[in-house]
């Protein structure tokens, strides 16, 4: 195969939504705050019944179902991931015995915020290599579990949630997942953190972050255009990771976008849900019929290392 191309979607999100009004009697916060810094209204926060591994299954259940592919052909899984709580077996692994996949190579990645879309890349050039016909490939994150509820700061940022994306080889070059452009600057990593051995608390210096997305993120995303061989003008739609509203907003601002294109801003119902953002909002985008058949969108995802990752898809 000369590529490989997306068949089928999923998702899947907690069912307790946790409004900025419930965190105003948790931190000295204010909806107003929230939303003018972050756009955030809602997010979903999973409870202790229900793990990391429980809602990365659900989506992946759901893309599977969606995509005609049966669980023995798939030959692939892998979860993008920075909040897994289990070492081993991977949640990859763990997601493989739960939908009957018997075979597959199964592997966690963890690459931030980043993560899904570098995930989709590995899966793509496995599928390329012929490694594999066809993979699963997931977003999955309980940040709940990595998050501090007693630092305002971020406990009203994150979320959690799963998406899940089904690929399969193909000859055509139209509807074949696009090249990434991927990369990271490691000399800014300290700038989000999630450390500690017993019990691992997310951190950022949300300011540098937010300085170095908004101004140096909108060359990479054209980079994802131009190596897709298609300009900016002729994108359906935009999934970037989903952060915070005004980064989405500033991102897109900055990059000759049709009038017409569709931007995710899922992160106004959901939060930041780091790996999961960009999968979870493509899917709700597709679901809802907002994307039109066939046309060029763009994913793109940063965060954690500091990485970055995106490519041109078809839905
Ligand atoms: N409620 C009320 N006040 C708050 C809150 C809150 N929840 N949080 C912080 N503040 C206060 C601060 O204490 C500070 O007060 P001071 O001026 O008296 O010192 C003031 O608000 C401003 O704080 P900043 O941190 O400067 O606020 P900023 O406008 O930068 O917004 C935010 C913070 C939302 C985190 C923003 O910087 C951001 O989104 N950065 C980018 C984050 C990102 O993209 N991360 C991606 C990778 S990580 C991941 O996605 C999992």
């Amino acid at each position: 195969m000369s590529g490989s191309r997306l068949v089928a979607l999923g998702h899947h999100q907690p069912a307790r939504v946790l409004a900025n009004a419930d965190l105003e009697r948790m931190v000295d916060t204010s909806d107003a705050w929230i939303r003018q810094r972050t756009g955030i209204a809602t997010r979903r926060i999973a409870g202790e019944d229900e793990s990391v591994t429980d809602m990365a299954a659900e989506a992946a259940a759901k893309a599977l179902a969606d995509s005609g592919v049966e669980p023995a052909e798939i030959g692939l899984i892998t979860v993008a991931t920075c909040s897994a709580i289990d070492r081993c077996p991977s949640i990859a692994a763990q997601v493989a015995a739960r939908l009957g996949v018997p075979a597959a190579v199964c592997f966690d990645l963890n690459n931030g915020c980043a993560g899904f879309c570098t995930a989709l890349a590995c899966a793509d050039h496995s599928v390329r290599a012929g490694a594999a016909r066809h993979a699963l490939v997931i977003g999955a994150e309980k940040m709940s579990d990595v998050t501090d509820w007693t630092d305002r700061s971020t406990c009203v940022l994150l979320a959690d949630g799963a998406g899940a994306a089904v690929i399969s080889g193909t000859d055509d070059r139209d509807a074949a997942i696009g090249p990434v452009v991927w990369g990271a600057d490691p000399a800014r990593g300290h700038l989000v953190r999630i450390a500690g051995s017993w019990q691992p608390r997310f951190a950022q210096e949300g300011q540098a972050v937010f300085r170095w997305a908004t101004g140096e993120l909108p060359a990479v995303a054209e980079e994802a255009c131009h190596r897709a061989g298609i300009a900016t003008t002729d994108l359906a739609g935009i999934v970037t990771h989903q952060a915070n509203l005004r980064i989405i907003e500033s991102l897109t601002r900055r990059l000759a976008l049709r009038d017409d294109v569709v931007i995710a801003r899922d992160v106004v119902d959901s939060g930041n849900t780091s790996a999961a953002s960009v999968p979870l909002a493509l899917s709700k985008m597709v679901e809802r019929g907002e994307l039109p058949s066939g046309a060029p969108v763009l994913l793109f995802a940063f965060g954690g290392g500091l990485s970055w990752a995106g490519q041109v898809v078809t839905c």
